[in-house]
């Protein structure tokens, strides 16, 4: 695997290739990642990751300076995994100046996840914007875990016209249940052992619907609660339409996903699950 870290040799680097599956990351990297890196294979005859850790999507009180950096494993991992080539620019490579340029996506990036940490997602379609340009891919790959993240990119992509075919894949677990994810790192072994419970409520969540349910704020209200008894602090239970992330209408027949944020302890945890009420899965 070629390391490179000026935008000048990683473009020199990529024009050597033809198609490109292209899979961002921030590092600190877990089998959710990898599974991207191997579904990537299946696009392009060449890999290519990134590993920056993007200040512009952090806020204030956010984890920037403590997100963890394992650059060294991370390297092995995806090596192993037979990426072709990675992209590892420091700061001031990608920002050798104040970025003043930015995407502004639409009103949802102040919605779920945008509620709670203004200005994320111009972050980060701004900084994958850049790394499309540097990178030039013919497809790239983001997991569900980052439901709203995938939307936001995927229309940014469609609408600012980008040749770039956008593919989600799957979130992957731990055994018992929790999705994988850098910021696990954070959990005590005690809240480690907790953790699975979000993905149990928001299963719950999703079996209700399926069974009829169509009191969507009281299943939304009731997860919320229970989530509270067991320690956590929520910032939303949400089910939404998968197609936009709008509210539903009790009415609406079409797939939904339920999404929460949910803190325990010095950790703030995401996690969805998709409820496909028409094909009963
Ligand atoms: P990061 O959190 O490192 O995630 C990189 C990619 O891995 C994202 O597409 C994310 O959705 C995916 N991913 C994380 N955990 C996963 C899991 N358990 N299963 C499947 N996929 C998973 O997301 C970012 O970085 C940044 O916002 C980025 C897009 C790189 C822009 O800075």
């Amino acid at each position: 695997m070629q390391i490179h870290s000026s935008i000048p040799e990683m473009r020199a680097a990529r024009q050597r290739h033809g198609r490109v599956a292209f899979v961002p990351t921030m590092g600190n990297l877990h089998a959710g990642h990898i599974a991207l890196m191997t579904e990537a294979r299946a696009h392009a005859d060449c890999v290519v990751a990134s590993i920056f850790v993007n200040r512009l999507q952090f806020g204030p009180n956010d984890d920037f300076d403590r997100y963890p950096r394992t650059f060294q494993a991370d390297c092995e991992q995806l090596a192993t995994a037979g990426v072709d080539l990675l992209f590892a620019p420091g700061e001031a490579e990608l920002y050798p100046e104040a970025q003043q340029y930015h995407v502004d996506p639409p009103e949802i990036q102040h919605q779920l996840d945008g509620e709670f940490r203004p200005g994320h997602f111009r972050g980060v379609a701004t900084v994958v914007l850049k790394l499309f340009n540097v990178v030039q891919p013919q497809v790239a790959l983001f997991g569900k875990k980052d439901y709203q993240q995938l939307m936001v990119l995927r229309n940014m992509t469609r609408q600012l016209a980008l040749p770039i075919e956008i593919v989600g894949g799957e979130t992957v677990r731990a055994e018992d249940g929790l999705a994988l994810s850098s910021r696990n790192a954070y959990l005590s072994a005690a809240e480690r052992a907790e953790a699975p419970r979000l993905q149990r409520i928001l299963s719950g969540v999703r079996t209700a619907v399926l069974g009829g349910e169509r009191n969507f704020a009281r299943l939304e209200r009731e997860a919320v609660s229970e989530l509270e008894r067991h320690g956590w602090k929520t910032d939303y239970v949400a089910l939404r339409r998968q197609s936009d992330l709008q509210v539903p209408r009790a009415s609406d027949a079409q797939p939904l996903v339920v999404l929460a944020a949910s803190r325990l302890g010095a950790a703030r945890l995401i996690d969805n699950v998709e409820v496909d009420a028409l094909n009963g899965h």
